[in-house]
């Protein structure tokens, strides 16, 4: 195949660069430590069943989840990297209890939120998993930074994006301009612009969510189900159930397809379980970059004010029709 009209992330990175005037090279440093990064998850991902690195390790992370080994690979390797690259202030991962702060990047002004592995219950059995990452400033760079720093509105991201370990492997991120896909081309081990300024569909026919908890739900979400399986001709009915238990994979797919992912409150759990800063935060920038929608049921996710580092939000996220539907169930049944 001629490589006519290929574009590499490096190339798009450059060329994106070039059209900010006080671009000082920060945003291509940590670009390039993620891909790093990315590239030698994505190698122990694929000799995982090979290798001993699949199964438990055998530890709990502070949200009291068992640690997969994985995890833990992941997890070090992208602090490592990020450490390294000289622009990141601080690194705050779903499976560090603190925020690492940087020795000698005390006055940088960028610190990065990951998910450095994301779908841990799929590691096992060869489904689709991935890496989350947020990129934010911090609003004053001359002294050390503290946890309050990294307390930010998702609003204030400065990039978002997600590695997907999947058939195959894929970059998806935005600056706040759009969104573009990358496909990591194994031969020459570069991430290939393969999906150029995504848009998610304003409808979709795929709702996704783990319909084993329904009884735990809101009765304004049983309702929104119920109502996506219900048969009628005119508005396409019955949707899709699509369901992998990655928030990524579910993400991604819905992202290029149309859909809508919920992953809500209950009595028992309010907060629902995913992590705002480096889940939530992260695909609702996406997401909405792409023209659709991330909600919390009680407000725009990238609106919520942080006040812990591993804090929950209900998410009800995909294409904006559909989140906007289900959030009127939501609000007519609460
Ligand atoms: P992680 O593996 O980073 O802990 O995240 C798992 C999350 C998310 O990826 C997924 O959407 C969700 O857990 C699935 O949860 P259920 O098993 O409760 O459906
Ligand atoms: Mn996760
Ligand atoms: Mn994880």
């Amino acid at each position: 195949m001629a490589l006519k009209g290929l574009v590499t992330l490096e190339q798009f990175i450059v060329d994106q660069q070039a059209l900010y005037k006080n671009a000082t090279g920060a945003f291509s440093k940590m670009f390039r430590a993620l891909e790093l990064g990315a590239k030698m998850v994505n190698r122990d991902v694929r000799k995982a069943g090979l290798v001993d690195i699949l199964g438990d390790m055998g530890s709990m992370n502070v949200q009291g989840e068992y640690q997969k080994k994985l995890d833990v690979v992941a997890d070090t390797t992208f602090i490592e990297v990020l450490s390294r690259c000289g622009e990141v202030c601080a690194v705050i991962s779903e499976e560090q209890d603190h925020a690492i702060f940087i020795e000698g990047c005390e006055n940088k002004e960028y610190y990065v939120a990951i998910d450095p592995l994301d779908g841990s219950s799929n590691i096992d059995v060869n489904a689709s998993i991935g890496t989350i990452f947020s990129i934010y400033r911090r609003k004053d760079s001359n002294y050390s930074p503290k946890t309050e720093d990294c307390l930010q509105r998702g609003s204030e991201q400065v990039a978002a994006g997600y590695f997907l370990y999947g058939t195959s492997t894929m970059l998806i991120y935005t600056t706040g301009n759009g969104v573009n896909g990358f496909t990591l081309d194994d031969t020459l081990q570069e991430f290939c612009l393969s999906h150029e300024n995504i848009r998610i569909p304003e409808g979709g026919a795929i709702f996704s969510l783990n319909e084993g908890n329904t009884s735990d739900f809101p009765e304004g979400v049983r309702q929104y189900i119920t109502w996506c399986k219900e048969k009628d001709k005119a508005t396409g009915r019955p949707y899709a159930a699509r369901y992998i238990g990655s928030l990524i994979a579910d993400v991604h797919r819905n992202l290029l397809r149309g859909g809508i992912f919920i992953y809500p409150g209950t009595e028992k759990k309010p907060n629902g379980k995913l992590r705002l800063i480096y889940e939530c935060n992260t695909m609702a920038f996406i997401v909405e970059q792409a023209g659709g929608m991330a909600h919390s049921g009680r407000e725009r996710i990238l609106d919520i004010l942080p006040t812990d580092l591993h804090q929950r939000s209900p998410l009800f996220i995909g294409s904006a029709d559909m989140v906007n539907h289900a959030l009127e169930y939501l609000n007519r049944y609460s």
